[in-house]
């Protein structure tokens, strides 16, 4: 069987972060969502987890996830580093396992590329093998030490290198695959004698090559895979290459890109073939978007359905869902359970919040429209305002088909506005309108000649 050990109890030390490292976020996913990810779908079987101080935040994140926690405990009076963190996990591996090993800081490597790595390691009936890329500059990364027959005899830590070791380009990437028995019969001797005083798993490959063992390395084309990452800028750095990666894949499969750069797309997010997202835009979590769609810039979608041919222009859409021809904004905000039906528009400054709108209807401007159910046909005039809260208690109001709110309108809930009723602009409603009849209330208006003038003791 193949299991894997996925290292994430670091202190991440470098990331200057109040948070743990392995759940800083790439187009918002945390990076060791990634890492296990790759693993599942390489096909490995069982997955590990080390977790450390961040075991609590770790857990609710894969709440649900087949995974198998060991928690290293943190601290001066315990033995700290790598190594130490895999041998937490020796009571799961038996001695005819295959044990892949990955660093929790490395979220660019595909499932791909692990199973080539697997392929190799079960044809080479190595015991040991360690997936390396080669860098321009290695810096802190751990050094791939080999022979002058080219044979691997073990790996250096940068802090630990000497010059000649330093000048080496090929690293050790942190990806490793060991026989369960050697592994578990080499993590006994593994030192905390270096530099760092930590316990090293990289130990275990000198300690292999001493006794003889077969160990080979798997040279990885693309170095970007195997970025690990340590401090914000390298986070920043892999997020750039993981948003190419996955905007390529996006207009490859016929989504029209402006200025992809700058598109923000969380991977899993469906889009449909010419939908255009122009620069700007922000789509994340459980999105799907229909076909010849349009999401202008500044648009912020997250977890909606979004059907074929709706606009969204300079919008936050959040929970929701929209239904085929809607438009939306400039500057709308859809707040979770907006329900936006066929051809309705919504337009400036106005917000949709647990409520549903029906066929054709039309808030254009400046309104609020919560917790209320709207019909088919109704125009919400400008500045119109669905009065949901009375300091303690929300209530629900609904406006029946054909309806027409007049302009800075206050719909008092719970109220029912049946269908063609017309309220007239500058209205409070708040008792329910009968079909067709009008409701408006308004103070008698007052005019007094001259009062300005009257009350200033000026003359005309
Ligand atoms: C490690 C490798 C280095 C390699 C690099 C690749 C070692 C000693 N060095 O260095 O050769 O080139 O990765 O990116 O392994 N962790 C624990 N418990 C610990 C310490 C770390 O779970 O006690 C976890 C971290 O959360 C992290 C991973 O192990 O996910 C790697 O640790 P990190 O400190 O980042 O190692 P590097 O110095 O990058
Ligand atoms: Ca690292």
């Amino acid at each position: 069987m193949i299991i894997s050990i996925i290292l994430a109890a670091g202190e991440g030390t470098r990331m200057k972060s109040k948070y743990s490292k392995v759940t800083q976020r790439l187009l918002n996913r945390p990076m060791v969502d990634y890492v296990l990810d790759a693993s599942k779908k390489a096909g490995v079987e069982k997955n590990i987890m080390i977790v450390g101080r961040n075991k609590e935040m770790v857990m609710e994140l894969f709440e649900g996830e087949d995974i198998s926690y060991k928690e290293q405990k943190i601290g001066a009076e315990y033995p700290y580093g790598t190594g130490y963190a895999v041998s937490l996990a020796v009571d799961e591996i038996k001695d005819d396992d295959d044990v892949l090993i990955l660093n929790g800081d490395i979220p660019l490597l595909s499932s791909y590329s692990i199973e080539k790595f697997i392929n190799y390691h079960k044809e080479n009936k190595n015991i040991g093998s360690i997936l390396t890329a080669i860098i321009d500059d290695p810096t802190n990364y751990g050094r791939i030490i080999k022979n002058d027959e080219g044979q691997l005899i073990k790996i250096v830590e940068h802090k630990d290198a000497n010059e000649e070791e330093l000048k080496i380009c090929e690293f050790n990437s942190g990806v490793y695959l060991f026989r369960g028995g050697d592994l578990k019969e080499s993590l006994g001797m593994i030192k905390s004698d270096n530099e760092q005083g930590e316990m090293y798993i990289t130990d275990i490959i000198g300690i292999l090559s001493e006794a003889g063992k077969k160990i080979g390395t798997f040279l990885l084309d693309d170095v970007t895979e195997v970025y690990g990452i340590n401090s914000k800028d390298q986070l920043s750095e892999a997020e750039e290459v993981l948003r190419a990666r996955v905007n390529r894949e996006y207009m490859k499969n016929g989504v029209f890109m402006e200025n992809p750069s700058n598109i923000f797309i969380e991977p899993g997010v469906e889009i449909g073939i010419d939908t255009k997202i122009y620069s700007g835009a922000k789509i994340l979590g459980k999105t799907i978007i229909g076909e010849d769609c349009i999401i202008d810039g500044a648009s912020t979608i997250i977890d909606s359905v979004i059907e074929d041919e709706v606009v969204i222009n300079r919008s936050v859409v959040e929970h929701s869902h929209i239904s085929k021809n809607a438009t939306i904004g400039p500057f709308a905000h859809l707040r979770p359970n907006a329900d936006i039906g066929k051809n309705v528009h919504i337009g400036n400054f106005v917000e949709v919040k647990n409520a549903k709108m029906g066929e054709n209807t039309k808030a254009g401007h400046l309104s609020y429209i919560g917790d209320a159910d709207l019909g088919k046909d109704i125009n919400i005039g400008c500045g119109s305002i669905f009065v949901n809260f009375d300091g303690k208690d929300k209530f629900r109001s609904t406006v029946k088909d054909g309806a027409f709110i007049g302009s800075n309108s206050n719909i008092i809930a719970p109220v029912v506005i049946e269908e063609d009723a017309f309220i007239a602009a500058g209205t409070s409603v708040t008792k329910n309108v009968d079909k067709g009849s009008l409701y408006i209330t308004r103070a008698k208006e007052v005019k007094v000649a001259d009062w300005v003038y009257i009350k200033n003791k000026k003359s005309k």
